[in-house]
């Protein structure tokens, strides 16, 4: 062996042995095997806090802030928020409080003195070493990554008060997705103290490829796993169009232009195959389109009322005021078909923020048929999560009951709000690939592309498809394309006269005349979709979003203010140009829990 083939085996040998740990793949989170209400069933991911490490559950959502219950949340032994774990910061060696961060007593965490009911109770900013349990994408070898001096906003007293004013005590935590900002930082006697978040710190570290996440919830009910992944995301977890869009400072907008009811495969169980216009029915201050904030840490869909109320027009639903949602009237036959079948709501968004263009998310009834337990209700009842909701200075939003059908992930691009997009797509029904190996997202992705799976084949055998009725001789073939508007029914079977030779030659003539517009078009929409999109990107940083990031723009405000509530609320309301001067953080804060 001469010496030459040496040095290359043990370039090779280096390459194989190095790869591992030198390169930088995206790390897929665990999830816990409980799961959690009173809304859900959710699910949830397990981390530790602390030293000793305390064990808890949170559900992943929402930015800056991860709200973490203390044990005295609840002082009965049999409390409901005792299943996910409290951090107790009395029992680790490891907690660091600084005296410049604010701290919270009888309020709504966010601006003192705020009288918001839903959400009152006491909170201070603890600071400890995060362990969470990941997945290296690539060799897909299990471990476990500590995050030093993480952002806890630990809850010591928390109430959520119903609309008829009896209150209840939160389940579970959050853990947050990440902010713009390596860091959460305060001036803590003359120097910064940094607070650090997930895919920040690991993002600094070198150990994923960018400060990003991508998310999709799933569905305990239909056995749908969750998927975290920070510095990445699970393709498989992605259809059709990805819409980027840009993000505000607590919040992740984008502009519903409408709601509708559609069929799958086969026939519907409504009396039409697809309904539009859902949005706006019954409201002409609705206008072209609402913004909404998508909220994984929200349960449910917050909307206008006339807008449930359109939703629920053909359901067989009633609405319960003292919780401000619908049960589901199971002894109707009508709810068994619905919930059953390939029906869906569909949810139609601004693409890239164009214009033009849009997309559209389909969310099954079989995801809407979710489950009250107690303290909200006596016995475990099926709920559909439509909530009316007066918009009072917050956005409407589109919480974690949505999400279960929804792909989310931020490429929060360190270095300030105004420069990282957020990302939203058609998630897949239950027949998807277990442990797919993720896609990085680099540090600069202001676009990504999820997986050409077909949506409805991952639904296949999770609905139960209506056949056509027995009076009707052309079974089967009588599907109703998913989110097509006005299919119009009845216009074929008039054949007088044309030999099948004929009809073939026609057939096979059209056919291929189709398929070569469709290319055409296909490449042409293809191009100007690529110019369209970024001149929408650029027109939306430029004219809608602040330049400077969150920091700069807080520079003439003492950066120990810049995280009380009152900055964050000043900072959003400039972020939206005065379109929510009051209270969204309040909307944020009381949505990660109630
Ligand atoms: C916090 O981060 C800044 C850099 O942004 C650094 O200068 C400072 O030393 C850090 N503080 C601590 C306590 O690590
Ligand atoms: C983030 O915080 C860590 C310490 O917690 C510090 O070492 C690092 O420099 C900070 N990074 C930035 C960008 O502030
Ligand atoms: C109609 O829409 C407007 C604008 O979103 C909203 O403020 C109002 O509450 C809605 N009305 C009803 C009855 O839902
Ligand atoms: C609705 O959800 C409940 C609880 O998961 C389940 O037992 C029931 O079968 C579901 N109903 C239908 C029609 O799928
Ligand atoms: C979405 O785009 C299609 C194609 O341009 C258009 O026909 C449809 O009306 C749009 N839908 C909405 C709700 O804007
Ligand atoms: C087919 O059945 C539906 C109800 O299942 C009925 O409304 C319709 O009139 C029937 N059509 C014919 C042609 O019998």
């Amino acid at each position: 062996m001469t010496f030459q083939m040496l040095g290359f085996l043990c370039a090779v040998a280096s390459v194989f042995l190095l790869t591992p740990t030198s390169a930088t793949n995206p790390y897929v989170a665990k999830w816990s095997t409980k799961s959690y209400g009173p809304d859900g069933p959710w699910q949830a991911v397990s981390v530790q806090l602390g030293s000793p490490a305390q064990s808890i559950d949170l559900l992943p959502g929402g930015s800056w802030m991860s709200i973490i219950l203390a044990p005295t949340v609840c002082a009965s032994p049999d409390c409901p928020s005792a299943a996910a774990g409290f951090y107790d910061s009395t029992k680790s060696k490891t907690p660091v409080q600084i005296s410049s961060t604010a701290t919270y007593t009888n309020t709504s965490f966010v601006e003192s003195g705020d009288d918001y009911p839903n959400l009152l109770g006491d909170a201070k900013w603890i600071f400890d070493t995060l362990s969470i349990n990941v997945v290296d994408g690539v060799s897909g070898a299990p471990f476990k990554v500590d995050v030093p001096n993480f952002d806890a906003l630990v809850v010591s007293k928390a109430v959520i008060t119903l609309p008829d004013s009896t209150t209840y005590v939160p389940q579970i935590g959050t853990l947050a997705l990440g902010a713009p900002n390596t860091n959460q930082s305060w001036t803590n006697g003359g120097t910064l103290w940094n607070g650090t978040e997930v895919a920040g710190y690991l993002n600094e570290q070198a150990r994923i490829p960018s400060n990003s996440v991508g998310l999709h919830v799933g569905s305990v009910a239909l056995g749908i796993a969750g998927s975290l992944t920070y510095g990445g995301y699970d393709g498989s977890r992605v259809l059709g169009p990805v819409s980027s869009q840009p993000y505000g400072i607590n919040h992740l907008p984008i502009d519903l232009l409408d709601i509708g009811i559609g069929v799958a495969e086969g026939q519907s169980p409504f009396s039409y195959s697809s309904k539009s216009g859902i949005l706006a029915q019954g409201n002409s201050s609705v206008g072209l389109f609402q913004t909404v904030s998508v909220q994984p840490t929200a349960p449910y869909l917050y909307l206008p009322k006339s807008t449930c109320d359109a939703i629920t027009q053909d359901l067989p639903v009633t609405y319960q005021p003292n919780l401000g949602l619908y049960f589901w009237n199971t002894l109707d036959p009508r709810y068994q078909a619905i919930v059953s079948s390939s029906a869906f709501l569909s949810f139609t968004f601004r693409l890239n923020s164009s214009i033009s263009q849009n997309f559209t998310i389909n969310v099954p009834f079989r995801l809407l048929n979710l489950t009250l337990t107690t303290p909200l209700v006596t016995t475990p009842t099926q709920y559909l999560p439509c909530k009316p909701y007066q918009m009072d200075g917050a956005g409407y939003t589109l919480g974690r009951s949505f999400l279960q059908a929804a792909f989310l992930g931020v490429n929060w691009q360190t270095g300030g709000q105004g420069k990282g997009s957020w990302f939203l797509a058609q998630a897949p029904g239950p027949n998807t690939p277990s442990n797919n190996p993720p896609t990085s997202m680099a540090p600069t992705d202001n676009f990504i592309i999820g997986s050409t799976n077909d949506w409805v084949t991952t639904w296949k055998g999770a609905w139960k498809v209506i056949e056509a009725s027995g009076n009707s001789t052309s079974s089967g073939s009588n599907t109703t394309g998913s989110g097509t508007g006005g299919s119009s029914p009845n216009t074929s079977d008039k054949k007088d006269g044309i030999s099948t030779g004929a009809i073939v030659g026609i057939v096979v003539g059209v056919i291929a005349l189709l398929v070569g517009l469709g290319l055409g078009v296909f490449f042409y929409l293809r191009r100007r979709k690529q110019k369209v999109a970024f001149k929408d990107m650029d027109y939306t940083t430029t004219g809608e979003l602040p330049q400077k990031s969150a920091h700069e723009i807080g520079s003439d405000l003492s950066p120990t203010e810049l995280h009380t509530g009152r900055i964050v609320r000043e900072l959003d309301a400039r972020d939206r140009l005065g379109e929510l001067p009051t209270g969204h953080e309040r909307h944020v804060v009381r949505s990660e829990l109630a």
